[in-house]
């Protein structure tokens, strides 16, 4: 592969934050270019390489200094790495809790996600993700899935579009927009994504809209919300205490969300006292929406939008 498959968004922010014990047990859920996995891998323990293989099969040297890797994008794997510590997942992150118990994972020292989809996924025109290509209108992060951003377009009823273009867009005339599709597909199924940009009647030159349809798009097919929530609950069950989750979020929703569920631990936001007053949250806040450094956005412009969020479970 030539092209740039990720930069990571404030790579050395996130693992100092991740506080990694060199004998832990971590958790990347968005692998994507394995920048992030390779730089917690570099802070795990390297006695394994020195072990004999009968040491090495023994499940409890293998519990020592590893990190599972997730992704639902088989061309993820592409950026494999050859590590003993290491063990990839081909999963949505969703499964996190029934994946760690198949490998017999009771707790973990630490957890990443870097939440979207990756400059390959926004580079490579036939996954249909950017409207500056001509292609089908697809939009699966996991290729193997059965509903494409088209499939969404063509069958969802004006009102419900016009939520998730409002919801997940932030489209001010979501309603409109929804409008103009609906009435573009009643003449023609909308099949690619030159024909998505004529139906919404928002001009090419208005990149910044276009790009937010998209985005809205995206995060229904893949249900990158409903995903999160689920992930967000096994990471706090799994975490031993003293353990860190670090979260890298892309736009305000998702924000809002991981902030809400760092500060009380629950989906619902809901901070519990004690009689005395206490925060009973599970978790101390490390990290509170820290953002790329000017000189990180200079030299990658895609981590302008990037919140770091770190938590640490309480003891
Ligand atoms: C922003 S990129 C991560 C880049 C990575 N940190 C790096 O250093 O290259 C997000 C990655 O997570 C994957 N992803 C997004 N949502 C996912 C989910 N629900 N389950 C599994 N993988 C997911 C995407 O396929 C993409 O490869």
């Amino acid at each position: 592969m030539n092209e740039v498959y990720h930069i990571p968004a404030m790579l050395q922010e996130t693992i100092e934050g991740l506080n990694i014990k060199p004998e832990g047990v971590y958790v990347d859920v968005t692998f994507g270019g394995g920048g992030h996995s390779r730089a917690i891998l570099s802070a795990l323990d390297n006695s394994q390489f020195t072990m004999n293989n009968e040491q090495r099969a023994c499940k409890s040297s293998v519990q020592k200094g590893h990190l599972y890797s997730f992704d639902q994008d088989q061309d993820a794997l592409a950026n494999a790495i050859d590590d003993p510590k290491w063990t990839f997942v081909l999963s949505n992150f969703r499964y996190l809790r029934n994946w760690m118990d198949y490998y017999g994972v009771e707790h973990i020292d630490g957890l990443l996600a870097d939440l979207g989809v990756s400059f390959h996924h926004f580079d490579c025109p036939e996954r249909g993700f950017s409207f500056r290509f001509s292609a089908p209108l697809d939009m699966r992060m996991n290729q193997t899935a059965k509903r494409t951003a088209a499939d969404i377009v063509n069958t969802y009823s004006e009102e419900e579009l016009a939520n998730i273009f409002r919801l997940y867009g932030e489209l001010k005339n979501g309603r409109a927009v929804a409008q103009a599709i609906c009435r573009a597909r009643a003449q023609k199924p909308i099949e690619r994504t030159e024909d998505l940009v004529a139906a919404s009647r928002i001009p090419e030159a208005m990149s910044k809209e276009l790009a937010r349809l998209f985005q809205a798009l995206r995060i229904e097919v893949n249900d990158e919300l409903g995903a999160l929530r689920e992930m967000l609950v096994a990471a706090r069950d799994l975490l031993k205490p003293g353990g860190r989750i670090a979260i890298l979020t892309y736009h305000s929703l998702e924000d809002r969300l991981v902030k809400n569920f760092l500060r009380s631990g629950n989906l619902e936001g809901t901070i519990e006292k004690d009689f005395y007053g206490n925060n009973l949250s599970p978790f101390v806040l490390i990290e509170k929406g820290r953002e790329a450094s000017a000189e990180e956005v200079a030299r990658n412009p895609r981590s302008r939008s990037a919140k770091l969020r770190i938590a640490e479970k309480k003891p």
